[in-house]
């Protein structure tokens, strides 16, 4: 059994393949975190791991005595006012304005299975494959139960952990604080790493030492945003790429959210994730629930690889719902970056006609093709046809099938323009404080996605055009964060719940495209890669990483992201050079082997291109089919370590049975004084006992010395801005 209770020591123990985590119901109630880290037996008592020594200052529940104050506990949840000085889990307002909060446990349940989260993204398995263990504890203060949910899956190390209030009744609550998850620590001997960034920058990884007090970062934007990313690695010092223990925590949500760490007086240390109670209060009726965002909870003795691996496979079995996630994606055109707002018909299909003959699959029909949107001042929210720039849509559809290609359409779907029909008929569906100032972001506003009426429209809209024509694909962007937040169909007291309610309302409209387009490929967006979350991943298989296309800049990017996120998910294009947002001129091989690592598409016009750059996209495309099997179900590997920061960077994709490699290597700048006049690139993840001969030259060697010895790749990476692709086949 992956979990079990032992009722002597009052202990939970919870195993996935290779970790086990530990629990224990404390002397005044409180769950106790005793152990979370490498396989342990079941049955053993750690109990002493639950006493500490007393400590002045520090409060403890009457008829116990200071060893057992929660101020000194390492708890499953902590609660605000009871004795416990650090930021806590929870914090409930009762109907005396008091927020003293309490939980002490009540019962239990161990089952086979995992319930779906209302109206949230969840992981999921196979009844026979996971197990829940629900913790129901009660509020002391009120008759609130608080029910803490842990699955466990089989063949992963991934703990799910997500937390449900219940009023009974009789009065409302008010919910000013909950995380989804809490791991604390005895000690603060480690290091954060996490994903920082900003417009067309997205999530360079940043690694730093916990130092004494409160740290942490957030997003207060209403979705995920481009400056941070809603997880968190905590790594043993000397934790490497490949060896070393570290703990993640992964939250799937894509609103804004809220990692606090904390190192106390004591060097103890508290990690939370969860929405972040800045722009969160919620109104809980007597009968009600509510249910926190999941999170995903990792530990291994492995490095930050081998937790990446664990998220990758995780997020591809039991997060990603999309029928597409074990296929390959059609090798897409888009003609955002070719012709931006000035296009028609003729154009559109000019560069499908010509993209065909190369071998691209589909072509995406970017921003400008509704309302009468001609720059972005306008038309968000008319999702019809600009017939005048199309004609008839449906016909150009077909026309571009006859070419043999899919065709996939942008839309944007939660924002307004203020020139637009949809805001003169009802100005109300904005997110505004009435008759107040309101803040604007690419010239538009926000809509209510809290508003049920607003998301039957938005589904109503975007359905009759997927109707109206053979259109496979969407790109669902989303171009501006979320300012005075306010709904005007909402009451005082519930103001507070409308950044959650949009979020969920985001939610909703997924679902309900997908109920009625099941098979529907969308690529989240957000100026890039401003929402890129395990929460999108539910709806969406794949995320545009970043508007900056620059094949280097895109490196950091896409090992960053790869902290957690599989290659599959990453958006990834080739584009023209001079780079639009750099004005960087790279190899047209490096731009291809760097979009090779995510989905494969171009963002140029195809139209213009000279032959050799022609003949190099058809070399582009054998390689896409060539590899990208491997790439989309193989395990990945960063093979340098620092996430694509330092001049030399390669990363690869390990088949399942070890037997073939595909490794990718890039130095971004040269110098006679550079890193290290040897590249010593040692290929992880492979079968020792077996021999490797690399495909397109005359070289072979054993896994053991690949491994270890590596190989010396200072020839082949002479120069600047230069790639190369090792493909390996075990004999
Ligand atoms: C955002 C996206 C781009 C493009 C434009 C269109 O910036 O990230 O790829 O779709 O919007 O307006």
């Amino acid at each position: 059994m992956p979990i079990s209770f032992s009722e002597k020591n009052k202990t939970f123990h919870l195993d996935t393949e290779h970790t086990s985590c530990v629990m224990q119901i404390g002397p005044s109630g409180e769950l106790r975190h005793l152990y979370y880290g490498a396989s342990i037996a079941s049955g053993d008592d750690l109990s002493s791991f639950a006493r500490r020594r007393d400590r002045a200052f520090s409060p403890y529940p009457e008829s116990l005595t200071a060893n057992e104050s929660l101020n000194i506990a390492n708890l499953e949840i902590s609660s605000f006012g009871s004795g416990d000085f650090h930021n806590t889990a929870i914090r409930l307002q009762k109907q005396n304005g008091s927020s003293v909060t309490s939980t002490v446990y009540s019962s239990h349940t161990i089952r086979k299975g995992k319930a779906p989260l209302p109206g949230l993204p969840a992981s999921f398995a196979p009844e026979k494959q996971c197990e829940t263990l629900e913790v129901v504890m009660k509020d002391s203060f009120s008759d609130v139960r608080i029910v803490l949910r842990y699955s466990v899956f089989e063949n992963s190390d991934v703990i799910a952990r997500s937390v449900t209030i219940v009023n009974p009744g009789p009065e409302p609550v008010r919910i000013e604080k909950l995380m989804s998850a809490q791991l604390d620590f005895e000690s603060s001997e480690y290091d954060m790493v996490y994903l920082q960034g900003k417009w067309a920058r997205e999530r360079h990884a940043v690694r730093v030492p916990v130092h004494p007090g409160m740290q942490g970062f957030r997003s207060a934007r209403g979705s995920t945003g481009h400056q941070y990313n809603p997880g968190i690695v905590l790594a043993s010092r000397s934790a490497s790429e490949r060896t070393g223990e570290v703990f993640g925590m992964l939250l799937l949500y894509s609103g804004s959210y809220a990692v606090e760490v904390e190192s106390d007086e004591y060097q103890a240390l508290r990690a939370m994730i969860g929405i972040n109670d800045e722009t969160f209060c919620w109104r809980l009726e007597p009968g009600a629930e509510f249910h926190s965002p999941e999170t995903l909870l990792v530990f291994s003795e492995n490095g930050l690889g081998g937790l990446s691996r664990q998220y990758h496979s995780f997020l591809m079995e039991h997060v990603i719902r999309s029928p597409w996630k074990h296929v390959r994606r059609p090798i897409l055109v888009n003609n955002w970056e070719a012709t931006y707002f000035e296009f028609d018909d003729r154009k559109i299909y000019e560069l499908a006609r010509s993209a065909a003959s190369l071998g691209i699959e589909m072509l995406v029909l970017d921003d400008g093709w509704f309302g009468k949107r001609n720059d972005d001042r306008s038309s968000l929210g008319d999702w019809f046809v600009n017939t005048r720039k199309l004609g008839n849509l449906g016909k150009l559809v077909e026309k571009i099938n006859r070419l043999g290609m899919k065709f996939g359409l942008w839309f944007e779907p939660e924002m307004i323009s203020e020139d637009s029909d949809l805001y003169r008929k009802h100005p109300e569906w904005v997110l505004s404080v009435p008759g107040k100032r309101r803040s604007l972001g690419r010239s538009q506003m926000v809509l209510d996605m809290s508003r049920k009426e607003v998301v039957d429209y938005l589904f109503e809209t975007i359905a009759g055009i997927l109707h109206s024509a053979n259109i496979e694909y969407i790109k669902w962007d989303m171009n501006r964060n979320l300012t005075e937040i306010y709904s005007a169909s909402l009451p005082a007291e519930q103001q507070g719940e409308v950044a959650h309610r949009y979020v969920l309302g985001v939610y909703e409209l997924h679902e309900r495209l997908l109920n009625e387009f099941p098979n529907l490929l969308i690529e989240g967006c957000s100026g890039g890669g401003g929402r890129f979350d395990a929460g999108m991943l539910y709806y969406v298989p794949q995320i545009w990483c970043s508007d900056d296309t620059d094949a280097l800049e895109r490196i950091p990017i896409q090992l960053g992201t790869s902290l957690f996120y599989p290659s599959s998910t990453m958006g990834a294009h080739v584009s023209v050079c001079p780079n639009h947002q750099t004005h960087r001129t790279v190899s047209f091989r490096l731009r291809g082997d760097v979009a090779l690592a995510g989905t494969f598409g171009y963002e140029l016009d195809i139209t213009a291109l000279g032959e050799d750059e022609q003949k190099q996209i058809r070399e582009q495309i054998g390689r896409y089919h060539q590899f990208n099997d491997l790439i989309r179900e193989g395990n990945f590997y960063r093979v340098t370590e620092n996430f694509g920061l330092d001049d030399v960077s390669a990363w690869c994709w390990v088949s399942a049975d070890r037997k073939e490699v595909l490794m990718t290597a890039v130095r971004s700048s040269d110098s006679p004084c550079a890193q290290s006049p040897v590249v010593r690139l040692r290929i992880p993840g492979l079968d020792p006992g077996l021999i490797y001969r690399m495909q397109d030259r005359p070289f072979a060697m054993h896994g053991s010395t690949l491994m270890n010895a590596g190989i010396n790749a200072s020839e082949d990476l002479r120069g600047n801005a230069v790639s190369v692709l090792y493909h390996l086949k075990a004999e």
